[in-house]
């Protein structure tokens, strides 16, 4: 399907088992009566979300945000557009956000103050993969599975103008564009079919 286009850097059965100790960490810290609302962060965080909630093996509620950094050029100047915003309250309830990957963690900074403006009783974030040396605000990730050094990284929901997404590991990108300067995980909407 993309042969020679990435190189694998997680597998399908590396990122199997982190999902399930991920689980495992967040089952232990909600408690006997924990009920967690997880809120997805669209797109990228579609199959994630879709592993995790499944090996929770707790009572959850699921909603979806689809957010879209911009501000032009290469790298995103920090703005954060609402594509669709979650429809069910958060107030009162223990929330998880689970986003795909946190890079200069803009995007879940916003999304934190977005949703502790509805006053949740709880906040949390599982992030699948994480790029410290990339952040550029402070950011709390309560659960990371991955730290990755500074790559263009795609698969597992993670997209280059929308291709890959569908791949079951995670590999890092060798199209040109990846080594010109881009280092975000993050590319300009695309104008038309990939
Ligand atoms: C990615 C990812 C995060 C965000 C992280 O989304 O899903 O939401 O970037 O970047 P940041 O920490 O620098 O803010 P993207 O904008 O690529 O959209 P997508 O999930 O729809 O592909």
């Amino acid at each position: 399907m993309v042969n020679g286009e990435t190189t694998v850097l997680l597998t399908a059965d590396e990122i199997r088992a982190r999902v399930v100790e991920l689980a495992s960490e967040i089952r232990h810290d909600a408690g006997a009566d924990g009920e967690l609302h997880l809120l997805s962060v669209l797109k990228g965080g579609f199959i994630f979300l879709a592993d995790l909630v499944r090996a929770l093996e707790l009572p959850v509620t699921v909603d979806f945000i689809a957010l879209e950094s911009y501000g032009g050029g290469m790298e995103s100047a920090g703005a954060v557009r609402v594509r669709h915003d979650f429809e069910m309250s958060v107030y009162g309830r223990d929330v998880l956000v689970v986003e795909d990957i946190v890079d200069t963690g803009r995007t879940l900074a916003w999304l934190h103050r977005h949703v502790g403006a509805g006053h949740p009783r709880s906040l949390r974030t599982v992030a699948l993969l994480d790029k410290p040396s990339r952040r550029a605000v402070r950011v709390n990730v309560e659960y990371v599975g991955f730290t990755i050094a500074d790559q263009f990284v795609v698969g597992y929901g993670l997209d280059h103008r929308e291709r890959f997404r569908n791949m079951p590991h995670i590999g890092e990108l060798n199209l040109p564009v990846a080594g010109s300067g881009k280092t975000a995980n993050r590319d300009e909407p695309a104008s038309g079919p990939a």
